[in-house]
């Protein structure tokens, strides 16, 4: 069975941070998640992950996967080798074990499966994935003898000084058979400069006992590289946002200044559609065909069909049907579901309601826990008052109402077809079809009241 070890039981000192290093994230998802997906090779492969004093924090973010602790502390082991070793009663005898590092968030699937594959044809009881940098400072290095031939991999704290001049590294991803592994996890000891456990070494300890050991070199680096401060994950996120950028405009999507377009790995847009930066497309939201999202909107998992125009608006958990408009300045909180050309104005909220086929709230209204008819007109500052301080409540408008500006529809409240509601009204009842409501205090007029005014603040004035 093919099986992966993620070693994610690091300290972490140098993230600097309360929270474990691979639950950071990068564009809303955590490190180690990247690297789980990745190395989920197929249906029937298993991922474990070795935690160490994180591994509440990690259960708590992963619920399908199988965790072992390292424990941590003076007197205890330490090393990638040690690691390994936490979960040797997992690995059986005919396993091939993938193993890498928890802080690679840039790694591939194919990248695994291709490293994976070649170590199965070639037999080998370990391969290490290599690659070769410009600055090899701080990594293992690959050793080969005059003939090229992989010996072993030399810590950068252990390299004589013609060894530090290797430009190939290892990525810290391997390949073992599984009998061969438990073997040589077995010999480790902890002769080095850091006083650890190397998983390292295995290879030298393979290679002495006449097993085929291989480094397959990959040109990729920026894969492998690994986060281990908050720059470098600044980095890590720069580098994800526009592989991920560049694949949808490969697929036919258009961006504007792509580096401040943040888009979700899960996000899903489809062709012609215009996206102008800054602006987020976050979780499993899916945007359709010829679409424009302007500056400084947030779609959060939300569906949004064809031709639909959103401007410097949030919405969150919503469904936006073809040929909408939206803002500037609007926000669709979740369950908001507009239908067929729906205009929503400028700072108009919308939440938990459905707004049926071209009816039209242009400015400053509130529309909470309702359901909208077809063709109805929502005046300017209109309020859906939902709530009586305890519970919520749902209002419904029929087709073709016409509901005038800066009026209260106190909920539980019906509004038949066509009723009308006059300006500045507060309704509490239903309203039938066809009717004006209307709720107003009878207009006064007070003759001479300026006059008088006038009057009284002289006299003020004179005191
Ligand atoms: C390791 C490799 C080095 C390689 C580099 C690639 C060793 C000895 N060295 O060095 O050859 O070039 O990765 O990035 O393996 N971890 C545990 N338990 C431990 C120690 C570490 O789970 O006791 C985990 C860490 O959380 C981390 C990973 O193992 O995800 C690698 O550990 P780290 O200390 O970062 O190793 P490097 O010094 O980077
Ligand atoms: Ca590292």
């Amino acid at each position: 069975m093919d099986k992966t070890i993620i070693l994610a039981a690091g300290e972490g000192t140098r993230m600097k941070s309360k929270k474990s290093k691979v639950l950071h994230k990068i564009l809303n998802h955590t490190i180690l998640e990247y690297v789980i997906e990745a190395s989920n090779l197929s249906e029937n492969s298993q991922t474990i992950v070795i935690a160490g004093n994180n591994k509440e924090q990690i259960e708590n973010n992963f619920k399908n996967i199988i965790i072992r602790k390292q424990e941590i502390g003076h007197n205890i082991p330490y090393g990638t080798g040690y690691a390994v070793s936490c979960a040797k009663d997992l690995i059986d005898d005919d396993d091939n074990i993938l193993v890498l590092n928890g802080d690679i968030p840039l790694i591939r699937k194919e990248t695994l499966k291709d490293f994976l594959n070649s170590h199965k044809q070639n037999k080998m009881a370990v391969s290490v994935l290599s690659t070769k940098l410009e600055d090899p400072t701080g990594y293992g290095r690959i050793i080969r003898d005059e003939n090229g031939n992989f010996s072993k991999i030399v810590e950068q704290k252990d390299c004589l000084e013609s060894q530090l001049e290797v430009n190939e590294i290892n990525t810290g991803i391997y390949a073992f058979n599984g009998e061969k592994l438990k073997f040589a996890l077995s010999k480790l000891n902890t002769n080095n400069n850091q006083g650890e456990l190397y998983l390292t070494d295995c290879i030298e300890i393979l290679k002495n006992d006449n097993q085929k050991v291989a480094a397959f070199s990959n040109l990729s680096f920026e894969e492998f590289f690994g986060v281990n401060n908050k720059f470098e994950l600044e980095n890590a996120e720069k580098i994800m946002r526009m592989r991920i950028n560049k694949k949808h405009m490969i697929d036919g999507v258009i961006l504007h200044n792509p580096e401040y377009i943040t888009i979700d790995k899960d996000a899903k847009i489809d062709i012609d559609t215009e996206i102008f930066a800054p602006c987020s497309i976050l979780g499993k939201s899916e945007i359709g065909k010829n679409c424009v999202v302007k500056s400084n909107s947030r779609i959060e998992n939300s569906k949004i069909y064809d031709d639909v125009i959103i401007d410097s608006s949030v919405i969150e958990d919503s469904v936006v049907e073809k040929g909408v408009d939206i803002g500037p300045f609007s926000h669709l909180r979740p369950k908001a579901h507009l239908k067929e050309n729906v205009h929503i104005g400028n700072f108009v909220e919308v939440k938990n309601a459905t707004v049926g086929k071209n009816t039209k709230a242009g400015h400053l209204a509130y529309v909470g826990d309702a359901d909208l008819g077809e063709d109805i007109n929502i005046g300017c500052g209109v309020i859906f008052v939902n709530y009586d301080g305890k519970y919520k409540h749902r209002s419904v408008v029929e087709d073709k109402a016409f509901i005038g500006s800066n009026s209260n529809i106190v909920a539980p409240v019906y509004i038949e077809k066509e009723g009308y509601i006059a300006a500045g009204s507060t309704i509490t009842k239903k309203v039938h079809q066809g009717e004006l409501a209307i709720e107003r205090a009878e207009e006064k007029f007070i003759k001479g009241y300026v006059e008088k005014k006038k009057i009284r603040d002289m006299k003020r004035e004179e005191k």
